[in-house]
């Protein structure tokens, strides 16, 4: 089968014809019918994030599936899922505290599960390797949906949808009424700018660097769009009584935009760390002003969910039509153009590619 692959840092991922093998005990294939480009993705091709190569890319996909290993139990063939690329173990101290997203597993164990065509061995990115036509993963990775749910939106729950909602609604639990600022409007930022409409904030900041993303954020939800620069707390302040945000979400990635949005949120106010960033990219906070702004600063994983509950939650609120995901997609292609995609994220245009294998 064809998979998206990348051998080395900065080098440009290609399609490559690789070998999966059978679904072992407990594992089962899928077809992928629709797969999102995330920008943890592009964090493995430019090195951001360590990785192993060659590496089959992608973690944000929905599809059927199509062959069960002996003693599966959770799908049948022919049966619509979304990968969940943190599946928990359902038996760690984390786990028993119901914190799935803490599971000291840490996921799809990190060992290669295919082949090159050259016979080397193939690691998929966060145990999936989703931008390809096929996955062969722990049944515990795949979440069943509705056969009614579209491909497209069934994936971006997988990552973007599920981080962003989760974000906004467990691990900020934003208030109706309460001010928000988002950083960086990719399709994480803009699940985020959804979520906090939809939780009734009030004003919705959207932030970027790129003004290209002023239509998007509005369309998400968004009350204003605001440019990203040196000026964002004063215009932050302006806008919500000198004081700053109740809430400030981070969905870039980066020290700075961190403390950028630090320094737009008030006294007593929440910084939520959405994007995942480099391990050597340092946050300055002076021991003075952690002590007197009296923020909390906290990070979001996985938006703090239960994927098996909360994705076929999500699959409902989209198929009633209380979640609207057109306008995370902006870009759809096949897997040859999937490359373009990461070049696309990389400079800042666009929101989600949907890529149809
Ligand atoms: N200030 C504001 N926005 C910025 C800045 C900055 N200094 N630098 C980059 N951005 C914007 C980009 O222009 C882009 O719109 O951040 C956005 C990031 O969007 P995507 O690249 O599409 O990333 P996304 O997939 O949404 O992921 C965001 O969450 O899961 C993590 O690893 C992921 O860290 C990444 C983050
Ligand atoms: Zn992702």
């Amino acid at each position: 089968m064809r998979a998206l692959v990348v051998r080395g840092v900065g080098e440009p991922p290609r399609v490559e014809e690789v070998e999966l093998p059978a679904p072992a005990p407990g594992e089962v294939r899928v077809t992928v019918r629709a797969a999102g480009v995330c920008h943890s993705d592009l964090s493995m091709v430019n090195g951001t994030v360590a990785a192993p190569y060659p590496l089959a890319l992608g973690h944000e996909a929905a599809g059927v599936v199509t062959e069960v290993g002996a003693g599966v139990t959770r799908v049948a063939s022919g049966e619509h899922v979304v990968l969940n690329w943190a599946p928990p173990c359902r038996r760690c101290w984390y786990c028993g505290r119901d914190e799935p997203w803490l599971c000291e597993q840490g996921g799809v164990p990190a060992v290669p599960r295919g082949r090159t065509a050259a016979g080397e061995p193939l690691h998929v990115t966060l145990g999936l390797g989703a931008l390809a036509e096929e996955v062969v993963v722990p049944e515990a990775a795949v979440i069943p949906v509705p056969a009614e749910l579209p491909f497209e939106a069934a994936a971006l729950l997988g990552c973007a949808v599920l981080t962003g909602v989760g974000a906004v609604r467990r691990t900020a639990g934003v208030a109706r009424g309460e001010s928000v600022v988002v950083v960086g409007l990719g399709g994480v930022g803009l699940s985020v700018v959804g979520a906090a409409r939809a939780a009734g904030a009030d004003p919705v900041l959207a932030v970027d660097v790129s003004s290209t993303k002023a239509k998007l954020a509005l369309a998400a939800g968004a009350t204003e769009f605001l440019l990203s620069d040196d000026t964002l707390s004063r215009a932050v302040r302006e806008r919500t009584g000198r004081r700053g945000v109740d809430h400030a979400f981070e969905c870039v990635g980066r020290g700075d935009t961190i403390r950028a949005a630090w320094r737009a949120t008030r006294r007593g106010g929440t910084v939520t760390v959405v994007g995942m960033g480099a391990k050597d990219d340092v946050v300055p906070l002076s021991a003075l002003e952690i002590f007197h702004s009296a923020r909390t600063l906290r990070s979001s994983v996985y938006g703090s969910s239960d994927p098996d509950r909360d994705v076929p939650a999500l699959a409902r609120s989209v198929l009633d039509g209380t979640l609207d995901l057109a306008p995370l997609i902006t870009d759809r292609t096949d897997l040859d153009g999937a490359a373009a995609a990461f070049d696309r994220m990389a400079r800042g245009e666009g929101a989600r590619t949907v890529v149809v294998p």
